[in-house]
């Protein structure tokens, strides 16, 4: 598709959000002991690097990898782990950091896995949040951005794998 890309959110803009969601995070855990972030690959990895700097105290980082594909069975969406944490989660707080959530189908399933694990305590950061597009629902703790349905890249997000590296979001604008 031809396309182009226009700025959403600027660099600036994100680092300001993301430093009030730091403050959040850190009044919230501020008792934690071990607290461990958990991104998922790929889209999360430039959002982990900016907040994972701004959190205090004793944090530990890990990654899971995660798809998800249709059922035609239940036609419902089914999530595979590609990757695992390595880290025992049980008795720890865990904050799952995410780029995005959409459908809400791959946090509903990951959060769900990881609660059967026993962590003392399991939240939600995102960056994005498309409400519109959700078809699950799945609780969410702290949120950088509510957006419309739009179709964004950058900061991690990617269009066929590019656009990941843009210091900004940006929305994709076809050309015909
Ligand atoms: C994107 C995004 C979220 C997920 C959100 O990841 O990074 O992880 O989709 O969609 P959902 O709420 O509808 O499940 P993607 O599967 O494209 O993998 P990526 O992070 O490697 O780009
Ligand atoms: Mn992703
Ligand atoms: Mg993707």
């Amino acid at each position: 598709m031809k396309h182009t890309t226009e700025v959403m959110i600027s660099a600036q803009d994100i680092d300001q959000q993301i430093d009030q969601l730091a403050a959040q995070i850190n009044q919230h855990y501020q008792h934690s002991e071990r607290l461990l972030m958990v991104g998922l690959l790929k889209g999360s990895v430039v959002f982990m690097a900016d907040l994972c700097r701004r959190i205090q105290g004793h944090v530990e980082i890990d990654f899971m990898s995660v798809s998800s594909y249709g059922n035609a069975m239940t036609s419902s969406k089914d999530v595979k782990i590609l990757k695992d944490v390595q880290s025992d989660i049980e008795g720890r707080d865990v904050l799952i950091v995410e780029d995005l959530i959409d459908s809400g189908n791959t946090l509903n399933k990951v959060r769900k896995m990881l609660e059967l694990r026993g962590p003392k305590s399991l939240a939600i950061c995102t960056l994005l949040d498309k409400p519109e597009r959700r078809e699950v629902e799945v609780p969410v703790e702290f949120v950088g951005f509510t957006i419309p349905d739009e179709f964004i890249v950058g900061y991690g997000i990617d269009y066929a794998e590019q656009y990941r590296n843009l210091p900004y979001i940006a929305k994709v604008v076809p050309l015909d």
